[in-house]
């Protein structure tokens, strides 16, 4: 890690205190211009700082705890994880503690802890070289970790949490031919197609970003529409669209598109996205379920949800959040659901998805769906896809995509999809 200056530390300081404190996301907060003062420089290392901070801040607050008594309030611990962290990436410890203790006591309400965001840290940068890699790799809180070795076992678990903590790589998806773009960019060809490169270079400068031959889509995200397997000139509903990476994959596969998404911000992205590429879509800024136009060749729900598979991307997630608000999505995606399949031409097409680690936004949907509404069945050869491994086909007939799966190439979001197929 580089020196950070006084401005992106209080700038990332800012951002995880909003997250930790007031449940915000950073691409809420970012998207809402949180960093737009400040030049580009600047902006990436906040960003960055807020990202890796939140990353580690189980693994932070483990090295902090011998030296408190008691937790001290958010803000300052905030303080002392992200100056932990930059201490154990190797920057001097004399100026990390320096600036967090003046980022502490500029605060009114927590600037008598200065002495002690002063002192903690000293014990830190004193701790025997390697005690921050000894120190196991973060765990997701409790809400979460629960559920999900309840569904996959401790064992999947704990190496989900290992994908988080080693972060996303930078996927692809090529227009037309996943090669050649390796090639123009240095990337390896996964067995599903998709172009996979290491995190960190800046994807507009890439070559083919401007020629728009490829989006940046992670390989798990790309399966979906994989499953879905578009032909020429079928008509094609994606229901819940935005920002437009399966929408891209749709018309790129030469299908007749129709976008559906209730965020007009959001629907503007697949717009630029679109115009970049040179694809075509009919982009429709709608409540999904005020959407009635049927007679679909196939729809696409890429339903709300919990996100739970991106955590790599979005460590913020967990912090963040509570699972307070799952319940209801769950609701809106069964409703969802119902809703499309009114929207599938007889014989037609059904590819349900979401980036959720949960079986109940996944395999539970998908068989209470079918349970209420008879006729219709489950495609599991169309999720069969070339290079995935076979355990991952689910016992409904879905594809569950897990973040500890292809470990050794760099992970993958979770994800889960399946194929339903309209009565004829
Ligand atoms: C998981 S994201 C979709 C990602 C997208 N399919 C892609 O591949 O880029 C879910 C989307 O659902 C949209 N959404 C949420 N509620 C909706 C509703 N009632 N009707 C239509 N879109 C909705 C959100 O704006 C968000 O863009």
């Amino acid at each position: 890690m580089t020196q950070t200056g006084l401005t992106p530390r209080l700038a990332a300081w800012r951002l995880v205190n909003a997250v930790t404190t007031e449940g915000r996301l950073l691409s809420e907060l970012i998207g809402g211009g949180a960093l737009a003062r400040f030049a580009p420089e600047d902006r990436a290392r906040a960003q960055r700082l807020a990202l890796d901070t939140l990353r580690a801040a189980d693994r932070a607050d483990r090295m902090l705890k011998p030296f408190l008594q008691k937790r001290p309030p958010l803000p300052v611990r905030n303080a002392m994880r992200m100056g932990t962290l930059e201490i154990w990436s190797g920057v001097a410890a004399h100026g990390v503690v320096n600036s967090y203790v003046e980022i502490v006591g500029r605060d009114s309400k927590i600037a008598s802890m200065k002495g002690l965001v002063n002192a903690v840290l000293r014990r830190v940068s004193e701790e025997r070289p390697g005690a921050w890699d000894r120190l196991p790799e973060p765990r997701l809180p409790d809400w979460l970790r629960g559920p999900l070795i309840d569904a996959w076992g401790k064992p999947a678990i704990v190496g989900i949490e290992s994908a988080h903590f080693a972060g996303p790589v930078l996927d692809l998806t090529a227009k037309s031919d996943p090669a050649a773009v390796a090639a123009a960019t240095g990337g390896t060809v996964l067995p599903t197609g998709t172009v996979r490169l290491a995190a960190g270079v800046q994807v507009s400068a890439l070559p083919g970003f401007e020629a728009g031959d490829w989006w940046v889509q992670d390989a798990a995200a790309a399966m979906p529409v994989m499953a879905l397997a578009p032909k020429k000139g079928e008509r094609i509903l994606d229901l819940c669209a935005a920002p437009g990476g399966k929408t891209l994959q749709l018309a790129a596969a030469g299908a007749h598109v129709t976008s559906v998404d209730i965020s007009e911000s959001r629907m503007a992205r697949v717009e630029e996205n679109l115009a970049r590429t040179g694809l075509k879509a009919e982009i429709v800024v709608s409540d999904a379920f005020a959407y009635d136009q049927g007679g679909f060749d196939a729809v696409l729900l890429d339903a709300p949800c919990s996100a739970t598979g991106t955590i790599r991307r979005h460590p913020d997630l967990p912090h963040a959040k509570d699972g307070s608000e799952f319940g209801d999505l769950i609701e809106m995606q069964a409703a969802l659901i119902d809703h499309a399949m009114t929207l599938v031409r007889p014989g037609g097409r059904l590819v349900f998805c979401t980036c959720s680690l949960l079986p109940d936004e996944g395999e539970v949907q998908i068989e209470a769906a079918l349970e209420h509404n008879p006729g219709w069945t489950v495609d599991a050869d169309a999720v069969r896809l070339p290079g995935i491994d076979p355990s991952w086909l689910t016992e409904e007939g879905g594809l569950r995509l897990r973040p500890d799966y292809w470990a050794d190439r760099g992970g993958m979001d979770g994800f889960y999809v399946a194929v339903l197929t309209k009565p004829a």
